[in-house]
């Protein structure tokens, strides 16, 4: 028995996501009524251009391109237009104006998520985000009330599904970065500018959203450490799947110890290699995953479709009932707590291990002078592969050393490899990869 007034809901922007979440809150009323409590009333979706084509049918009559009249006196506004302004602006309206707000904007939420949560706080509203990180897959609710009696230690997650769709083909159909990523671009899972994705802009974005929230604390955008995945090659992809390893662009959110001894929190983006029987080497395509570990739950893994419009609108939908939910029951949102305030520590503190390919000189001694200036530099080498000489006619001839680290800092490897490289004995450095989830 429904008794409780209609709610008034607003939407702005009917792009891949907003047609979508427009077509299945039409489509499915009678039902999310039942489930609210409430009807949920679309009474407007904000646009730019009226007469685009859209990726489902809205009634022409919804449309508008006042999306500042639209916002006051809804009671919920779902933004789904993407970037900074002038959805910023229009968040802090439909706040101020007794609104609570649902969006899907990472982007946005990295760069002014304290202001946002700030101003939603102030006015007890609620700010929901389930879609700005891996799209259909729950991961803010777990992390903010499942995981919120636990203690999460490390996050380890593939956040952009373009790059995972890149890499894998790369990797099993033997496709270059380029060719792979104007795929991607087809099939519609890039960002209007892709190096946003392949430079791992995207997946910074997510990286600090999801650490914020896993390590109560503010993680600002330009703290995190990004390198995305264009230095990375066919010959390497399918070097790491001999040694039985493969290549992902990973989130990695964790606790860490600092130089000082200070409590601190890691939070960056860059390939890395996995051991193909780690989980995360089984994410295929665009979806997305992740990894998380933490204290009492132990180890947990979230997986499902990172991106697309259905997919996507799935999550926004998830919180329009969540938030219609607590209109019908009353009461405060829930507040965003960055009580902990741990810093976010440099990569120079982080420790891992390292796999690094050599081309050296093929001659005696060689090998002694290059375990030198690791073990000059603190670096442990567990394993080192050497593969045959290469012979080239008037120049001396190489091989190629694999040399697999133990644990070591990033300041003490970024020492070696420049040792590496002014060493007589070492024609190149090919690559350097980190190695996680060992
Ligand atoms: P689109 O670019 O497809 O759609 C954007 C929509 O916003 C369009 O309908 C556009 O109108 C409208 N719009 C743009 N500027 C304005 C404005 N000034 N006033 C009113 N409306 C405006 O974006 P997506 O649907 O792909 O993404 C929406 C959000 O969801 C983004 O924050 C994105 O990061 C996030 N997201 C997207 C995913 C995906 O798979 N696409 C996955 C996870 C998150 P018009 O159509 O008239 O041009
Ligand atoms: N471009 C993003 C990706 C879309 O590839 O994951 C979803 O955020």
């Amino acid at each position: 028995m429904i008794e409780y007034r209609n709610l008034r809901v607003a939407l702005l922007g009917a792009g891949s996501v907003g047609s979508q979440v427009a077509s299945l809150l039409l489509e499915h009323r009678d039902e999310l009524a039942n489930r609210v409590g409430a009807g949920l009333d679309l009474v407007g979706v904000a646009v730019r251009d009226m007469d685009a084509a859209r990726d489902a049918d809205i009634p022409k009559e919804l449309l508008t391109t006042d999306a500042e009249s639209l916002i006051l006196g809804s009671d919920i506004v779902v933004e789904l237009i993407g970037g900074l302004e002038p959805a910023r602006t229009h968040i802090l309206n439909a706040i101020n104006s007794g609104a609570d707000v649902i969006t899907a904007n990472k982007a946005l939420l990295a760069t002014h998520g304290p202001e946002l949560f700030e101003a939603a706080g102030q006015v007890g509203a609620q700010l929901y985000y389930e879609a700005a990180v891996g799209g259909a897959i729950p991961i803010i609710r777990p992390l903010r009330d499942s995981l919120a009696g636990d203690r999460v230690q490390r996050i380890l997650g593939i956040v952009n599904g373009t790059t995972n769709f890149i890499l894998d083909l790369m990797d099993r159909e033997g496709e270059s970065l380029e060719q792979a990523l104007k795929t991607a671009q087809d099939l519609g899972y890039a960002e209007a500018d892709p190096t946003a994705d392949v430079e791992g802009y995207d997946a910074a974005q997510k990286a600090a959203i999801l650490a914020s929230l896993a390590f109560h604390s503010t993680v600002p955008l330009e703290s995190v450490y990004r390198e995305g995945i264009t230095g990375i090659t066919h010959e390497q992809v399918v070097k790491a799947r001999r040694a039985g390893f493969v290549i992902k662009l990973l989130a990695i959110c964790e606790r860490l110890t600092g130089p000082e001894g200070q409590d601190g929190v890691s939070v960056r983006v860059h390939p890395a290699l996995i051991p193909d029987a780690h989980p995360l080497a089984a994410v295929h395509g665009a979806n997305n995953a992740v990894f998380l570990e933490a204290e009492a739950a132990g180890n947990l893994m979230f997986y499902g479709a990172g991106a697309g419009g259905i997919e996507t609108a799935s999550a926004v939908l998830g919180d329009v009932v969540s938030a219609a939910r607590r209109h019908v029951a009353g009461g405060p949102g829930v507040a965003e707590s960055a009580h902990a305030n741990l810093p976010v520590l440099p990569i120079d503190a982080v420790t891992t291990r390292y796999q690094i390919t050599l081309a050296v000189l093929d001659r005696p001694g060689v090998l002694a002078t290059i375990a030198t200036e690791f073990s000059e530099h603190g670096v442990s080498v567990e394993a080192v592969e050497q593969h045959a000489a290469e012979v080239r006619p008037g120049a001396a001839s190489t091989a190629t050393l694999v040399i697999g680290t133990h644990e070591a800092t990033e300041s003490s490897l970024a020492a070696t490899v420049a040792a590496l490289k002014a060493s007589d004995v070492v024609s190149s450095v090919e690559s350097v990869l980190r190695v996680e989830g060992l």
